[in-house]
């Protein structure tokens, strides 16, 4: 049965959690992992409201790491649908670090999460359209799709990357790297 469309705001999920001692690395900031693991929480409760169902993670995307956060830090993380496919849904997350002391808040990254819904048979399921009420929402949709035709040809160009590499060939190009060549090169 086909469902009723869902606005974007009905799914919109913030998380904010305090980063405390245990979630420090032994530079004493926070472990990457502990943001990743806030991301797929956030982007989950985001998916399941939507869809109504359970999701599961597919990949995720633009997650670079551009700025420590600090113990004491209260990081929220913004999670909101950006487009719905058939049975996918991709959660842009804006996450911010805020210093309660000083007040000072930070974007420290944004990441996109794509999700997909399953049924009671464990098999992909459809989600409900995204309703967008505004410019913002269709932006954002519209950024998503051209994010995800730009993923496609890059898997393409990836995959061939490690198939059509002729490493003789190449040889020449690893002198300008930060290695070095332990076999004799006249060895075939
Ligand atoms: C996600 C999963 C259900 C897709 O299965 P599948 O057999 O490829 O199913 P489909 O071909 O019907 O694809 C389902 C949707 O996933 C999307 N999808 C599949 N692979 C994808 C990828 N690498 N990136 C983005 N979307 C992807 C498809 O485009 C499709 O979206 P649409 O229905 O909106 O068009 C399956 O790969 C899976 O269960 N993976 C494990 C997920 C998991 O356990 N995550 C936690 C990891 S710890």
């Amino acid at each position: 049965m086909e469902q009723e469309p869902r606005a974007v705001r009905f799914s919109q999920t913030t998380l904010t959690e305090l980063m405390i001692p245990s979630y420090a690395n032994f530079g004493g900031k926070i472990h990457g992992g502990i943001l990743l693991s806030l991301i797929d929480k956030v982007a989950y409760s985001c998916a399941a409201r939507h869809a109504g169902t359970y999701c599961v993670t597919v990949s995720v995307d633009g997650v670079d790491f551009l700025e420590p956060v600090e113990v004491g830090d209260l990081v929220s993380l913004h999670a909101s649908v950006n487009y719905v496919g058939r049975t996918s849904l991709v959660i842009g997350i804006r996450v911010i670090a805020e210093n309660v002391r000083n007040g000072i808040q930070r974007h420290t990254n944004t990441s996109y999460v794509t999700m997909v819904a399953k049924g009671d048979d464990d098999k992909p399921t459809v989600v409900p359209e995204l309703l967008l009420e505004n410019e913002e929402d269709a932006r954002r949709f519209l950024e998503a799709i051209k994010r995800r035709e730009l993923k496609e040809s890059y898997r393409d160009a990836f995959d061939n990357a490690k198939t059509r590499i002729d490493v003789q060939a190449n040889l020449e190009k690893l002198s300008q790297q930060r290695c070095v060549i332990g076999w004799d090169k006249n060895d075939i």
